[in-house]
């Protein structure tokens, strides 16, 4: 085992090819590729595997039906799952197809190894025997009585009836392998996640395991049994060896023996549905042959859609394609990852990806970007700025103090800082968390700007270093934060290394240190990251276009946003402040009925972007997020606020204004703000309020 570098092989279940790729096999695929990067940025050795399962009753049926034969099928298909991980940009190491030569004699060299194999009890591991029961064409599989649902003994999965099927068979002695496999799943050797998985099989142990048959009559689409040519080789026993296969098991091959048998971890990403196959059948059969077994396995949650099972039977589907293609795919990955922890089911919602896109990637990531670098560009001259170290001869306002202090706290430490959380956090396989913590240096970031206010430092010449300081910092988060998002966003890491004038390509693991940018180096030009989407324009369609979720766009639009409102009112006469009690001398007659006031929305508005209008002095243009929903409106306080410095403030808005144009800038509100020396201040709450929330 090496001690300095890690290798480790990372694989997917293969899939199907009796239909087009789904929305699970993507999930699984952007999971174990992202992992696979991960792993790669930290300095490992990592062998990425996927690929297609191409034998089987299920696929002589479908080419029948389809008139064409097995093989013709199987490459079409095949060529759809290669084609849709080139969109999902999934970088695999090997793409094994179950119908290539190299898997055949790998396959055969198994066999031939478990032919010979003798059980702990010193009995055969394989033997010839009699099989009858219910059998499931489309699952490939026998079910056990109480599995059939009566009457008519239909498969609970495919809901159609199992055969009666009698047959010579081979079979595999999975009973003799039970105490073996409880002491390995139980001391973590084989460390099955999440808990609740390794819990199920260790249950399923207890039941007491079965011997299952390795051999199939009437299927003639697979690998024949050489002992038993009328015979092809069990559809499973075929798939799960590819693991191994694909490696060059056959003939001992280099990958096979680096990776596998010599690698320090051999981890398989699969579904809940599969589970028994991948942590009873097959580690026992390797076990069993002499081969090293698995070390780690984790059963991912299920999608549904609208609380519903997807299933093409009843139209509940999402169109993989139509995901990626909505938002690219940094937002299709980023949102799978994030959306819920990888070992829990989740239900998904077209509002839910378009909300996060907007909220996470827009508004935080995005803002925090372009902040950053708009902000080098103006007061750097667009380049980046000089390195400061802390000493004790410069005086640093309170803010910027914080913000460096934990930069090196937090951040760069090497132990326990930013990136070994995160990478801590892939490594366990929980995505989710690893987003939550990175976005919550996004978010921190996005407010130490609003805390240190570099405006107002890069107006005053004796606080020259305290601004570079603070914009150097800076543009260090901005590119850790690349480069620990880069395995999940590899497109959006690129493109903002290309920012930093770092040239675009993937962050490699000596991008982890802190301090790679150099002062003085120019940046790269500023291009939009995530362009704000409408929440309502293109729902991500189901593949048969179903209205649920109905035709994507072919790219990312340049934000429609719904928009604004007029902008504040011209400054009115500022009212002189009420005396306490003093009571009112204006008549009562021009005052409003309180039924009238009623009519105006005001709700609290968090500023999430601000840019000011070219070829207006007074105007900005803010996106506002109001809890449920964001809108666009123009401002007339570019002259008493500059625009970074609006991200983050909660204001006030009038909320039920109908929408109106400024210098051709949709306004959907109108921010309220009062006036002093014409200049306008905004009204903002004491304490912290809830974007949304009514002001009454
Ligand atoms: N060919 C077998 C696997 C052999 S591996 C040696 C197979 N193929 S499959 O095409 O049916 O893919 C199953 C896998 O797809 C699941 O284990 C899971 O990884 C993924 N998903 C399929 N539907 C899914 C959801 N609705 N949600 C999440 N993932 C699911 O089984």
């Amino acid at each position: 085992m090496s001690t300095s570098k890690r290798v480790s092989v990372i694989t997917t279940p293969i899939y199907y090819v009796n239909d087009v790729p789904h929305v699970g096999h993507a999930y699984t695929t952007i999971a174990a590729d992202t992992l696979a990067r991960a792993r790669r940025l930290g300095g490992e050795d990592v062998f990425f595997l996927t690929g297609t399962d191409e034998h089987g009753q299920n696929i002589e049926r479908i080419a029948r039906e389809r008139g064409i034969s097995e093989q013709e099928h199987c490459d079409l298909i095949s060529a759809a799952f290669r084609s849709l991980w080139e969109r999902y940009d999934i970088r695999y190491d090997r793409f094994i197809r179950t119908t290539e030569d190299v898997h055949r004699r790998g396959v055969l060299k198994l066999w031939g190894l478990l032919r010979g194999a003798k059980t702990p009890d010193g009995r055969d591991a394989v033997y010839l025997g009699k099989y009858s029961g219910w059998y499931c064409p489309r699952c490939e599989g026998f079910k056990d009585e109480e599995e059939l649902r009566q009457p008519g003994n239909v498969c609970p999965d495919h809901e159609r009836p199992c055969e009666w099927t009698e047959e010579e068979n081979f079979f595999f002695r999975l009973s003799a392998y039970e105490a073996w496999l409880r002491e390995t799943i139980e001391s973590d050797r084989l460390r099955i996640r999440p808990d609740s998985r390794k819990n199920e099989i260790l249950g399923v142990i207890k039941q007491g395991l079965k011997d299952f048959s390795v051999s199939r009559a009437r299927v003639k689409w697979g690998i024949p049994v050489p002992e038993q040519p009328d015979h092809v080789l069990y559809v499973w026993v075929d798939a799960l060896s590819n693991y191994v296969t694909a490696l060059g098991f056959a003939d001992d091959a280099e990958p096979y023996r680096h990776y596998w048998a010599g690698g320090d971890e051999r981890l398989h990403l699969i579904g809940k549905d599969i589970i028994r196959f991948h942590c009873l059948y097959w580690p026992a059969i390797l076990h069993a042959a002499g081969v090293p077994v698995p070390t780690r396995e984790f059963g991912q949650g299920f999608i549904t859609r609208d609380g519903r099972k997807l299933s093409k039977t009843t139209g509940n589907v999402i169109d993989p394609v139509a995901l990626v293609e909505r938002l690219g795919p940094d937002a299709a990955r980023y949102f799978v990852l994030r959306e819920a922890p990888y070992g829990a089911d989740w239900d998904f919602t077209d509002s839910a990806f378009v909300g996060r896109y907007n909220a996470d990637l827009a508004n935080d990531l995005g803002n925090l970007v372009s902040r950053a670098l708009t902000m080098v560009l103006r007061y750097c001259d667009g380049r980046v700025p000089a390195r400061w170290e802390p000493g004790p001869a410069t005086a640093l306002a309170p803010a910027t103090v914080d913000f460096t202090r934990a930069f090196a706290a937090s951040v760069c430490a090497p132990a326990d800082g930013l990136a070994a959380k995160v990478l801590g956090r892939y490594e366990d396989i929980d995505f989710s968390s690893a987003l939550t913590e990175l976005w919550s240096w996004v978010g921190q970031f996005n407010q130490a700007i609003v805390q240190a206010e570099p405006w107002t430092l890069a107006k005053d010449p004796a606080r020259r270093a305290e601004l570079e300081a603070f914009l150097y910092r800076l543009l260090e988060g901005v590119r850790l934060v690349a480069v620990l998002a880069s395995p999940v966003m590899p497109r959006a890491a690129s493109r903002i290394f290309g920012m930093l004038g770092l040239g675009e390509r993937e962050p490699g693991p000596d991008d982890l240190a802190w301090g790679r940018l150099e002062p003085g180096r120019p940046l790269g030009s500023i291009v939009p990251l995530f362009p704000r989407v409408d929440r309502d324009a293109e729902p991500t369609p189901g593949s048969d276009g179903t209205p649920a979720v109905k035709a994507a766009s072919k790219k990312q639009k340049e934000t429609p946003v719904s928009e604004t409102t007029p902008p504040p009112a011209p400054p009115r006469p500022e009212a002189a402040p009420a005396a306490a009690a003093a009571p009112s001398t204006a008549p009562t007659g021009d005052r409003i009925d309180i039924a009238d006031f009623a009519k105006v929305e005001l709700r609290a508005a968090k500023v999430t972007a601000a840019e000011k209008i070219a070829g207006s002095k007074k105007l900005v243009r803010l996106q506002v997020d109001l809890g449920s929903e964001t809108r666009q409106v123009v401002a007339g306080i570019a002259d008493a606020y500059e625009a970074e410095a609006l991200v983050g403030k909660t204001v006030v808005l009038v909320a039920n204004l109908k929408p109106a144009k400024l210098m051709g800038v949709e306004s959907n509100g109108m921010v309220l703000a009062g006036s002093v020396d014409g200049k306008a201040v905004l009204c903002t709450f004491d304490a912290e309020v809830a974007p949304g929330t009514k002001v009454k």
